[in-house]
């Protein structure tokens, strides 16, 4: 997508070897007329696949999954990092491991908000290693719902977020794939 190509070379920041700040645009502040265009490019990559949820993790997540599922007039559920700490039997939950932060963390989605008569697209702003992304897929497995792929806004193609999602046979479909960040340069798939 060559406009949000564009923005990540122009408005990027390289922290280090591995890290990528864009902080401006998708991280913090929000470019609401680029979320609009990745919204719509999501929704042309998933044609013909009667979406019926729109699924992500909060934060970041959020603003790019309500835009999705605008686009698409569905509706939009966000999962919850903080689970209820007694025995919760109405959530489905399950573990995410954070190579980033080194800590594993629980995500939930209430059991009544996805069901087997869901198709379920997934979207997030990165993809690393794919632990919060297969951590979402995980929670539509439990429901019985159908997941119909997981679309990322930007993939670090150095990390083996892609190769895990792709060993599962979930379709995965990236709008911005970061080659390295080497020399402190964005270099673009
Ligand atoms: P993984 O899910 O793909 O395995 O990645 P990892 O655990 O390493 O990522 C943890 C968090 O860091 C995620 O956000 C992810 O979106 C974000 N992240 C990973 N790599 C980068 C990067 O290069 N740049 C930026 N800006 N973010 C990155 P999170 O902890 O869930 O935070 P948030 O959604 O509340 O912002």
């Amino acid at each position: 997508m060559k406009l949000l190509k564009d923005k990540i070379l122009k408005d990027g920041k390289v922290i280090n070897e591995s890290i990528l700040k864009v902080d401006s645009f998708l991280n913090h502040q929000i470019d609401g007329q680029l979320m609009k265009e990745i919204a719509l490019e999501f929704k042309r990559r998933f044609e013909n696949e009667n979406i019926t949820k729109v699924l992500t993790i909060e934060a970041s997540g959020i603003a790019i999954a309500v835009m999705t599922s605008m686009a698409m007039d569905v509706p939009m559920l966000f999962a919850k990092k903080k689970v209820p700490s007694t025995m919760d039997t109405s959530i489905y939950t399950t573990k995410v491991f954070s190579f980033t932060k080194n800590i594993e963390y629980d995500i939930c989605v209430a059991k009544e908000f996805l069901s087997p008569n869901d198709k379920v697209l997934v979207v997030d702003d990165f993809l690393a290693n794919g632990h919060a992304a297969l951590g979402l897929a995980n929670l539509v497995k439990q429901s019985g719902a159908e997941l119909v792929g997981i679309g990322i806004v930007v993939e670090k193609g150095f990390q083996n977020g892609r190769q895990l999602i792709e060993e599962q046979n979930i379709k995965l479909e990236s709008l911005a794939i970061i080659k390295d960040l080497k020399n402190n340069k964005i270099n673009l798939k």
